[in-house]
């Protein structure tokens, strides 16, 4: 089967990308998933935090042939395993042929060990993030009601409107008083992409202010969050059933582990 490959990104940073990536792949692996998380915040990879882990080997001894992809692999929770991407993200751009046809080797093999493949990417509208979000198959922008967060994720937007990759694109109101808050800031911000750019984001929820679904950061075990009974952890099961669902995971298609690696190279 293949891997589902999910891209969290947002214009500015500090909106919650990582703090959703880590619930959702909670949520995923409640639902008996097995979820790859790939951390590709260039410089400031912290998911492992979360999950009270050090990390000692990243993306980048692999592309130096000095570990596999195996050795990097941390198995940071039940049905959850993260790699880190740290300066190998960087580095992916400029492989040359045969270490690039490694790396994508290296990854296909990985393709029937996980249900779902998430990347956490840095903020910003960088060259690099804009080739991770062609190569994946669901696009998600996360943004707060910040105008300095709403500006950025209309920016992002554009510039993916003039790479033409569009489709199957999401954005996740975060850190919202309430799901009619929710609902109308992505409202605000969809009529601003329709208008301008001919085109309409998806909507499949917002999540809620909360300190409990924050507090992921803190926790010994980050997978009592998702147990509790919040309104945000309510907000990311709805959330994970409509990815479960999604149109670009059920039509066929040639997208998978391996079209994100090569994606990212050709870009
Ligand atoms: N829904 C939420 N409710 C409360 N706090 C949140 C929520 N989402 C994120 N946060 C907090 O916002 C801060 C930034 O989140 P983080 O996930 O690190 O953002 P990013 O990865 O986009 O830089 C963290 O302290 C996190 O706990
Ligand atoms: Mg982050």
């Amino acid at each position: 089967m293949d891997t589902r490959v999910i891209g969290i990104a947002s214009g500015k940073g500090g909106v919650g990308k990582t703090t959703f990536s880590i619930n959702l792949a909670l949520q995923f692996a409640a639902m008996g998933k097995r979820v790859l998380l790939f951390d590709a915040d260039l410089g400031m990879a912290n998911i492992h935090i979360a999950f009270n882990k050090s990390i000692t080997k990243s993306l980048a001894n692999v592309i130096d042939g000095r570990a596999t992809l195996e050795d990097i692999i941390v198995n940071v929770h039940e049905n959850i395993d993260l790699i880190s991407g740290g300066s190998g993200v960087e580095r992916l751009a400029d492989l040359n042929a045969l270490e690039s046809s490694a790396i994508v080797q290296s990854f296909s093999s990985l393709e029937s060990n996980y249900d779902y493949m998430i990347v956490d990417m840095s903020a910003g509208i960088t060259s690099q993030v804009i080739a991770f979000m062609a190569s994946v198959q669901l696009k998600i922008i996360v943004g707060t009601d910040e105008l300095s967060s709403i500006s950025d994720a209309y920016g992002i937007i554009k510039v993916l409107s003039m790479k033409q990759i569009l489709s199957d694109l999401v954005y996740i109101p975060n850190r919202v008083s309430s799901p009619i808050t929710g609902k109308k800031l992505y409202e605000n911000l969809n009529y601003v992409t329709n208008k301008f750019l001919n085109h309409d984001i998806e909507f499949i929820g917002s999540i809620t202010e909360d300190p409990i679904y924050s507090r992921a950061w803190q926790a010994d075990n980050p997978a009592s969050i998702i147990s509790k009974n919040t309104n945000a952890s309510a907000e990311i099961n709805k959330i994970a059933r409509e990815i479960e669902n999604h149109q670009v995971f059920n039509t066929p298609n040639n997208n998978s582990l391996q079209f994100f690696l090569t994606g990212i190279q050709v870009n």
